[in-house]
């Protein structure tokens, strides 16, 4: 036998073929199944390590040998590979993520308040320079606060199952919760809620004052083009001493004026109906200049505070009188912007809500 290695054809071409094999795997999950099958356990190159155990000492070395240079050379070939393959997912890569830099900077979108916060907060400020608390009250309500205390009787037709929104859980006496259909709720809360406060300076001889508004969301079974299911109102409360018709005027009316940035506005109260105030009003302005010039157009609901009304807040009548009223804050803001469909503030198109910005 010669000492340098016999030609092996069988060899080279099992190197060849490895090449070949890791030269068609195109993803290293590819690449390591070539492996396997050729330096795996069960792979050709330990095939012919076992055909070994056959040969005699001499021929062992010589063959022994030659499949290890064979060997060799597949995981140097398979080496190479793995580097192509990570070379090439690496320039991939590299492609997919590439940055121009001489693109323009992606700008913040400006964002802007929804005409209908707009008016709300507007609202907030007015009432506040005025001297009026803010306060927010929940949307799901019981009997008590949204009918009972404010003089709804319970066949009262405003109860019904056409305007209100009921929910399927009823309070401790059995009735139904609904979602408020008015602020009117909360003119029973904040004054039960700092009834504390006036029963104190009434033992000091003096009577105490609740001046709040309560913005909020408010619900009924209505949608058309001035209806919305969800809509917003504004309440307001004034009671003390000697709250009267005259402080409800006054404060309306100038609360319009800054609302509208205006002072050429009329104002007119209708006899109306609520159960809680008496006597009751629909507030209507006018505009004496401007798109709506020359029309009335009705604002609130209004009245002075049902002598029942202030037992139900815990305050007597012989001390306490004052004037409540609730307003449309969407029909403010549908006035004040020139809105003409109520629908549009709620379906979220930025092209209108934009230009309010
Ligand atoms: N709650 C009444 C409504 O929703 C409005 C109102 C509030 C009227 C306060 C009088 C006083 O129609």
């Amino acid at each position: 036998m010669n000492a340098t290695f016999p030609a092996s054809p069988d060899l080279d071409a099992l190197v060849h073929s490895a090449r070949e094999c890791f030269a068609q795997a195109r993803a290293s999950a590819d690449l390591e199944n070539a492996k396997a099958q050729f330096l795996g356990k069960a792979g050709r190159v330990t095939e012919l390590m076992k055909g070994l155990a056959q040969l005699s000492i001499d021929e062992k070395k010589t063959r022994g040998a030659a499949i290890n240079q064979a060997k060799q050379a597949i995981e140097a070939a398979l080496a190479e590979r793995r580097q192509q393959l990570a070379d090439a997912q690496l320039a991939q890569q590299l492609q997919a993520e590439a940055l121009d830099v001489t693109l323009p900077g992606r700008q913040r979108g400006a964002g802007g308040l929804h005409p209908v916060s707009l008016a709300w907060e507007r609202i907030e400020q007015i009432f506040g320079s005025m001297g009026f608390d803010v306060a927010d009250g929940p949307e799901i309500e019981n009997d008590w606060f949204n009918f009972t205390a404010l003089g709804n009787p319970p066949n009262h037709p405003a109860r019904s199952m056409q305007d209100t929104f009921y929910v399927d859980m009823s309070d401790e006496q059995g009735q139904p919760y609904c979602l408020r259909t008015h602020t009117s709720t909360m003119q029973i809360r904040y004054a039960t809620a700092y009834a504390h406060r006036h029963l104190d300076a009434l033992r000091r001889g003096e009577v105490g004052e609740i001046r709040v508004i309560a913005p909020g969301r408010t619900y009924r079974v209505d949608n058309d083009a001035t209806h919305s299911p969800m809509f917003h109102q504004v309440e307001g409360l004034w009671l003390g001493a000697n709250v009267s018709f005259k402080d409800l005027k006054v404060t309306y009316l100038n609360f319009c004026k800054a609302f509208f940035e205006t002072d050429d506005l009329l104002m007119r109260f209708r006899p109306s109906y609520f159960p809680f105030t008496e006597p009751s009003a629909e507030i209507d302005i006018q505009f004496s200049n401007g798109p709506l010039a020359g029309k009335w157009l009705e604002v609130s609901g209004a009245g002075m505070t049902h002598p029942q009304v202030l037992r139900n807040m815990g305050l007597d009548p012989e001390k306490y009188q004052g004037f409540a009223f609730g307003s449309g804050i969407d029909r403010l803001a549908m006035l004040r912007y020139g809105v003409a469909d109520l629908r549009q503030f709620f379906e979220g198109d930025i092209r209108f809500l934009a230009q309010f910005r």
